[in-house]
């Protein structure tokens, strides 16, 4: 996955930033941190889990490889952290419910080590077709047994993959290059993509009873635990062979051990475990076996890729604000965000605008998109919307990454809609606040590509910067209120900088906007409010 969100974390990028390496991590990424500007780093692998909650408190960002465990209570702990980088794939060693509500981007590596891990599985079925494992063993003994480590040809055969993303699709790549027979089953790709990649899709009974190989690649979660399990194995071929070099738990362990005493199964390649170190792991025992400790991505490249890209991302991500392969928060194409950036700063500061003029709790969010803006995806700008309207509840603690669940957690409805048509502008953002007591609008827009605008607030249609002090009086539309207000403000030495102004009718209601150099001094709202035909006043700070 592909993120992007620069700029949004301005202020915090200022101080140095520390980074914890708690894993062994190839030297090029060491030197890629060594170089980087407002950053310092530590290297310390093989911590305790008690040893890493009492120092996790100092770092901004921690890489991990596979070894260190960051559950609940150590994300906890990381009172500084604002990003965790895993040099590799998996994230099973991180709770990232957790790190979300925390606002811990949490980013990978999904690409880097994806070759590596395809040729081990190539290498799993060569090795496991021809017994090599069993035979290397057996010569080292003294053993010369020709006859016993008969093997079967890939020419021809059935592979059948389980999950087609990118390592699947390496594996099926080099798998017709042995002409081998690719059938493949992802439930979350079309037919066409993955037929794109050369693979027969069927379904999974089908792949199941087809397959003299079947070699897993999805990720381990609620749905693929235990997916091949003994119903699975009760519908396949005899003598089928089993490859697991994706995640431990996708095959259940205990009912592959059944199927491979009971004959069903002559034989499984295992890169991965469901408890590892999987020492003592009956499954070892058994001579149609042959495994390696989680491997797959342990080549020199991979190693060195991984460190590189993880490297770069958290150096960005720490000084730039720039994420790159973000698990926890929407993806934005680099191509695209440069068109993005103006809107989501505008959803941002009109959130925020919602947010500041609503006096009782919101209870629902209508967020209407229209013109341009849709053809970029308005996923990113619906996040800062809910960035910029929790920030003054809930200040610095929400971010990009846990907006989404701390609207959640205030009961706050969300409601998305998009049109093409945009009527007078180019493309426009509109938001609505509900609560029991009260609903309030706002409305704004880019005047070329990049200057921000408010361009309705409730009723009235105005044309205002959303950024700055900003006086908001609503008043009753008779001559002498501006006035009156420019003078109090000018008595006490507060420039107005700009005026805007709006009012429903002749002698009806009318809102003045005065963007201030200054805050209002403590006692000047009440000082305003007890003006004659004033309303309301706020002061708002985008
Ligand atoms: P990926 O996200 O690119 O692909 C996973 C695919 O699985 C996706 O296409 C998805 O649609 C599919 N999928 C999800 N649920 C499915 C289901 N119920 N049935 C069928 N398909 C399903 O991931 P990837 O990079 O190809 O990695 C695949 C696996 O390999 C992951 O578990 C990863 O952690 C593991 N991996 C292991 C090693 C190793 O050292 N052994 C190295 C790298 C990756
Ligand atoms: C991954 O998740 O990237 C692989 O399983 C390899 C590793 O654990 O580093």
């Amino acid at each position: 996955m592909k993120g992007d969100l620069s700029g949004l974390r301005g202020c915090e990028m200022e101080k140095i930033k520390k980074v914890l390496v708690s894993d062994p991590l190839s030297k090029k990424g060491l030197e890629i941190l060594g170089r980087a500007k407002n950053l310092k780093y530590d290297i310390k692998p093989g911590l305790s889990p008690e040893e890493l909650k009492n120092i996790i408190g100092e770092y901004d960002g921690i890489i991990i490889r596979s070894e260190t465990k960051l559950k609940g209570d150590l994300i906890e702990a990381g009172k500084r952290l604002k990003v965790i980088g895993r040099a590799g794939i998996g994230l099973d060693n991180v709770d990232l419910p957790a790190a979300t509500k925390k606002g811990i981007v949490v980013m990978n590596t999904p690409q880097e080590n994806a070759i590596a891990a395809a040729e081990h599985t190539i290498a799993m079925i060569l090795s496991i077709s021809r017994k090599i494992p069993q035979a290397t063993a057996s010569m080292k003994t003294g053993k010369w047994e020709k006859k016993k480590f008969m093997g079967v040809e890939l020419y021809n055969k059935t592979l059948g993959l389980v999950g087609l993303g990118v390592i699947g699709t390496i594996v099926a790549d080099r798998a017709r290059g042995l002409k081998m027979k690719v059938i493949g089953y992802d439930p979350y790709l079309s037919k066409e993509v993955a037929e794109k990649k050369g693979v027969d899709v069927v379904s999974f009974e089908e792949l199941v009873s087809r397959s003299d190989f079947i070699s897993v690649h999805t990720p381990l979660t609620d749905e693929t635990r235990n997916l091949i399990d003994k119903n699975a194995f009760a519908k396949m071929k005899h003598g089928v062979i089993m490859i697991n070099c994706a995640r431990g738990g996708i095959i259940s362990e205990k009912d592959l051990y059944d199927a491979i005493k009971g004959g069903k199964v002559a034989g499984a390649a295992l890169d991965v475990f469901e408890k590892e170190p999987a020492i003592g792991n009956p499954l070892l025992e058994l001579e149609e076996i042959i495994s390696t400790p989680h491997l797959g991505a342990a080549t020199e490249e991979a190693q060195e890729n991984v460190a590189i890209a993880i490297s770069h991302q958290i150096v960005d991500y720490l000084t730039l604000g720039e994420a790159r392969n973000a698990v926890n928060m929407p993806a934005v194409s680099p191509d695209i965000l440069p068109f993005l950036r103006p809107y989501l700063r505008l959803g941002e500061q009109l959130g925020s605008f919602l947010g500041q003029i609503s006096n009782y709790a919101i209870e629902e969010v209508l967020i209407e998109f229209h013109g341009e803006v849709v053809e970029y995806g308005t996923k990113p700008i619906t996040i800062s919307v809910l960035k910029g309207l929790l920030t003054p509840f809930v200040g610095e603690t929400v971010n990009f990454v846990n907006a989404p669940i701390m609207a959640k957690e205030r009961g706050i409805r969300i409601t998305e809609s998009t049109s093409d048509e945009a009527e007078d502008f180019a493309s426009l953002i509109a938001l609505t606040a509900r609560s029991k007591m009260e609903q309030n609008y706002i409305a704004g827009t880019l005047f070329g590509r990049k200057e921000l605008r408010i361009v309705k607030l409730n009723d009235f249609f105005i044309e205002a910067i959303p950024e700055g002090y900003i006086l908001l009086v609503n008043n009753y539309d008779k001559p002498g209120v501006i006035g009156n207000l420019g003078n109090v403000l000018g008595t006490r030495n507060i420039n107005i900088a700009t005026m805007q102004f709006g009012r429903d009718r002749m002698g009806g209601n009318a809102i003045s906007l005065l963007h201030l150099d200054v805050p209002l001094p403590p006692g000047m709202v009440g000082e305003i409010l007890r003006m004659p035909n004033i309303i309301s006043v706020r002061l708002i700070q985008l």
